[in-house]
């Protein structure tokens, strides 16, 4: 029977270019979204590597039950949590429903995945997890408060979650992406060059051979790291720069 590697949120952006990498290796791919169209036309590209399985991942009881279902049908042997969900703009004007929305979907959908996945890993005392955090997890970035506070919360669990499991067979990875080029960042003006989710597919690809909890994707998020860890203040304006003068040197060229 296929050993399944499960990626959340494989319709658009990141999880589909990881979809598309993964099955590309060799590799037997479960996607996961809500957009049933979008995973069957890459079920069409893919072949039998890939399997669409539409499902909400909104909440952690939609995704406790969304993965005990794929659990009891399928071999599995990882998981990449990649599905996400960000809502921009000034914490001050943010809306409490909004911090909720970001909280579901980034931190305790997950946590759910994960604490299911640990637990069927520890029986067959094998496997890989990986989730896609984000550098937003460790860096302040303005106008994405709640987003940045839910990625850090998700990346803090599976650190911990990592030491409790990691001697049961089990390898723990994260890729902490900079700005990427996908839907979720089309309004957003950047400074610096925005990667492809492809370059981040790779850096996934990596971290699945080699696991490690910490791995930035490109030179532009490993000089960000390093800016922000040698000096904050000067870091933070730039950021703000990079927000306020770019979107003004945009409209000025229109
Ligand atoms: N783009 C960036 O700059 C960037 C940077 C750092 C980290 N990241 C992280 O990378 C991951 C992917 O982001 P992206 O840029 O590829 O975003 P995207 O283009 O907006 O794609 C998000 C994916 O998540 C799925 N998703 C969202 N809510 C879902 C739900 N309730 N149930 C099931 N699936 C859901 C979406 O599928 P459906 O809508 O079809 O359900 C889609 O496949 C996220 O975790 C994000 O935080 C992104």
């Amino acid at each position: 029977m296929n050993q399944h590697i499960i990626v959340t949120g494989a319709s658009r952006g990141i999880g589909k270019a990881i979809a598309e990498y993964f099955v590309r290796k060799g590799e037997h791919v479960i996607g996961i979204a809500r957009t049933e169209d979008a995973l069957n036309q890459l079920a069409l590209v893919l072949g039998e590597r890939f399997t669409p399985y539409p499902g909400d991942l909104g909440t952690s009881s939609q995704a406790s039950k969304v993965m005990s279902a794929i659990l009891k049908e399928n071999q599995v042997k990882g998981l990449i949590l990649n599905s996400g969900l960000s809502i921009p703009g000034n914490y001050l004007d943010s809306k409490p429903t909004e911090w909720k929305r970001q909280i579901d979907t980034n931190y305790l959908a997950p946590a759910a995945m994960l604490q299911k996945m640990i637990a069927y890993l520890r029986k067959k005392k094998d496997g890989k997890i990986i989730a896609i955090s984000s550098l937003a997890a460790v860096l302040p970035f303005p106008e994405n408060a709640a987003y940045a506070a839910s990625k850090a919360a998700f990346y803090h669990l599976i650190k911990t979650a990592a030491i409790e499991s990691n001697d049961h067979g089990i390898a723990f990875g994260a890729v902490l992406p900079g700005l990427t080029d996908t839907k979720m960042t089309e309004n957003m003006a950047s400074i610096l060059p925005k990667a492809s989710p492809k370059s981040v597919s790779r850096a996934v690809w990596k971290c699945w051979q080699r696991p490690d909890l910490f791995s930035v994707v490109n030179r532009s998020n490993q000089l960000a790291e390093f800016l922000y860890r040698m000096n904050p203040p000067v870091f933070s304006r730039l950021v703000k720069m990079s927000k306020n003068v770019l979107p003004r040197f945009k409209e000025a060229l229109d």
